[in-house]
């Protein structure tokens, strides 16, 4: 995983937990963790790293994992419109912009990361207002990109629903339902 996006997660721990949460979570964990626990935005982390980082969390602030891991999401993009306002251009509507991050950003940020572990995307827009996106990925994020999504929709001022069903013979895989309201 890209060390901007455990940079971005340190940050946002920072901001709405305080400094000493965040020391707290690092040292819980640093024995655990092959980075140390110190992270730069141009390194590349295991994720796994992430996953131990956020359960810290969760045992220090008495949250759920999912819902850190959905509010991380939330901040990510947000962080997302001020790192990379090229990919915003243009684009006036949430759905519009959730069908782009397959062929067009996740395909950007492969070719200037080569590093990056990226999720594949298939979306279906059955509607104006409905969109199926099934996550397939290896790794265990559906709920940061539950997070993303949400973060999108207040992005663009949409009111989302979004129901999620797992998909069959693959651990990580999701498929989100996407309507807007
Ligand atoms: C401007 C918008 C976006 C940018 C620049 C972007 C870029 C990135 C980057 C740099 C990573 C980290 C790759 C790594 O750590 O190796 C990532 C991961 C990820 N992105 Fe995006 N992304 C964007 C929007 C989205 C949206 C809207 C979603 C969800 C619908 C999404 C879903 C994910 C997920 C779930 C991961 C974690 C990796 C995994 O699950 O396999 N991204 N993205």
């Amino acid at each position: 995983m890209l060390g901007v996006v455990f940079t971005e997660f340190t940050d946002m721990v920072e901001q709405a937990f305080g400094a000493e949460t965040l020391d707290e979570m690092i040292g819980g964990v640093e024995s655990r963790l092959e980075s140390g626990g110190a992270y730069t935005a141009v390194g590349t982390y295991h994720h796994n790293e992430m996953v131990l980082l956020v359960s810290q969390l969760a045992k220090q602030t008495g949250r759920d994992i999912d819902e850190l891991v959905e509010l991380f999401g939330q901040h990510l993009f947000g962080r997302f419109v001020v790192r990379y306002p090229v990919f915003f251009e243009g684009i006036d509507h949430a759905l519009d912009f959730l069908e782009t991050v397959e062929g067009h950003i996740h395909f950007e940020v492969r070719k200037l990361y080569p590093a990056a572990e990226l999720p594949t995307f298939v979306c279906d827009r059955k509607a104006p207002q409905l969109l199926v996106m099934e996550y397939h990925s290896t790794r265990p994020f559906a709920t940061l990109c539950r997070g993303l999504i949400k973060g999108c929709a207040q992005h663009f001022g949409a009111q989302l629903e979004i129901d999620e069903s797992p998909l069959a013979d693959e651990a990580s895989g999701m498929c989100f339902t996407i309507r807007i309201i």
